[in-house]
């Protein structure tokens, strides 16, 4: 999918206006902020081990979409299309209500101080960091949006079929380098997905009627009994061999040709990507210090348009009155 110019020259000229984002920002208003995300992710964890993985997908979501602004939370409106349902998040979207339950925890701590924006971004932290991966110090300080844009979204997430060049052109538009691109994939070292984001690459590639020549025959065989013509392609797979360990197996997986999505294998067939896929399978500690390094420039982008903090993740505060 192609990103329009309009949309990138909004965000390239309201950046001036960002919020200035730093550490320790609820330290003096809400001193428990951090350790209340990290404790509910914790529970969320024990109960659905995937769901660490779904919430830390939506820092990629909301990020790229105007700006880390909590939009994605939004819930659709008469008057407003929001992003829950657009193409990428539809139905493959899961997990909100953990975001939910950590913001009741929050206000209930410390009411109105903190955004639903900032508890994506440290979600998505603690999500890497509960599932064995780096942890690392997050900038805090974001607004949620007054909006949201189902087109936005539609217009600028990637699909599944990607390949590396349109990622890297998608990437290199958020001033996140190849090897950003490379690392950030990386967070399909845990979480699953559905038959229906691999059928075009496991029957007909490309509309070749034949399926990606990158996948390794043995796991070919095995994806096409996951998912098979004609079945439920609610069905999910793993992203990787350790779909709870976020470790750089998935790396691994790309070398050996058992990388789950096109997008996934694309970064080892390509050679623009390929020594990052390399040396990320062959040195973990590059692998965890570049993903932290592409959470937070990705953590970085904003729309400038300035907002509020919401009291309810899925509404702005005067809607909420509202009702
Ligand atoms: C590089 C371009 C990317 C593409 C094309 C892509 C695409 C996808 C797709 C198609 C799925 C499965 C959806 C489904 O079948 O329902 C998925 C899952 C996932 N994505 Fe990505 N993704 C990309 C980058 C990222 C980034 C940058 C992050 C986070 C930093 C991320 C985090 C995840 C996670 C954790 C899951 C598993 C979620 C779950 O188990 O619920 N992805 N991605
Ligand atoms: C998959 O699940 C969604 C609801 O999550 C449903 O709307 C859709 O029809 C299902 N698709 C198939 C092919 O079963
Ligand atoms: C990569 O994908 C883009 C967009 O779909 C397409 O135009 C391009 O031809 C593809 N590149 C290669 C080398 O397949
Ligand atoms: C990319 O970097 C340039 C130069 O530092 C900056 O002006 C621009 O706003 C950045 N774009 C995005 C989307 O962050
Ligand atoms: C494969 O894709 C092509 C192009 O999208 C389409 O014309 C063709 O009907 C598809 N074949 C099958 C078997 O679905």
């Amino acid at each position: 999918m192609s990103l329009y110019p309009s949309v990138l020259f909004v965000l390239l000229v309201t950046m001036a206006a960002a919020e200035t984002l730093r550490p320790g920002f609820y330290a003096q208003t809400c001193p428990e902020a951090e350790a209340i995300v990290r404790y509910e992710m914790m529970k969320a964890m024990i109960r659905e081990p995937r769901s660490v993985a779904s919430v830390m997908r939506f820092q990629f979501h909301d990020c790229f979409v105007n700006g880390c602004d909590a939009s994605l939370l939004l819930d659709d409106t008469p008057n407003m299309l929001g992003e829950k349902l657009a193409l990428s998040n539809i139905n493959s979207l899961r997990s909100f209500e953990v975001v939910y339950e950590v913001k009741e925890a929050l206000e209930k701590a410390c009411p109105g101080i903190v955004s639903c924006a900032d508890i994506i971004i440290m979600a998505a932290r603690d999500a890497v960091a509960l599932a064995g991966g780096p942890d690392w110090v997050v900038r805090l300080g974001r607004k949620d949006s007054l909006t949201a844009s189902q087109e936005d979204s539609d217009n600028i997430m990637p699909s599944p079929r990607a390949n590396a060049t349109s990622l890297i052109d998608l990437f290199t538009k958020f001033n996140l380098s190849v090897k950003d691109l490379v690392a950030l994939s990386g967070s399909h070292s845990i979480g699953e997905a559905r038959c229906f984001s691999i059928m075009f690459r496991l029957y007909n590639q490309s509309g070749s009627g034949k399926p990606d020549p990158a996948i390794e025959p043995g796991f070919r065989e095995k994806l096409d009994k996951l998912c098979p013509l004609g079945g439920d392609e609610n069905v999910t797979g793993d992203l990787d061999a350790t779909p709870k360990l976020f470790d750089n197996q998935y790396f691994k997986d790309l070398v050996a040709g058992r990388g789950f999505l096109n997008s996934d294998q694309t970064l080892f067939t390509f050679p623009q990507t390929r020594e990052y896929v390399k040396l990320f399978s062959k040195d973990e500690n590059e692998f965890f210090k570049a993903f932290v390094e592409g959470m937070l420039k990705m953590g970085e982008l904003q729309s400038g348009k300035g907002g509020e903090i919401r009291t309810n993740c899925r509404v702005v505060n005067s809607q909420a009155l509202d009702v």
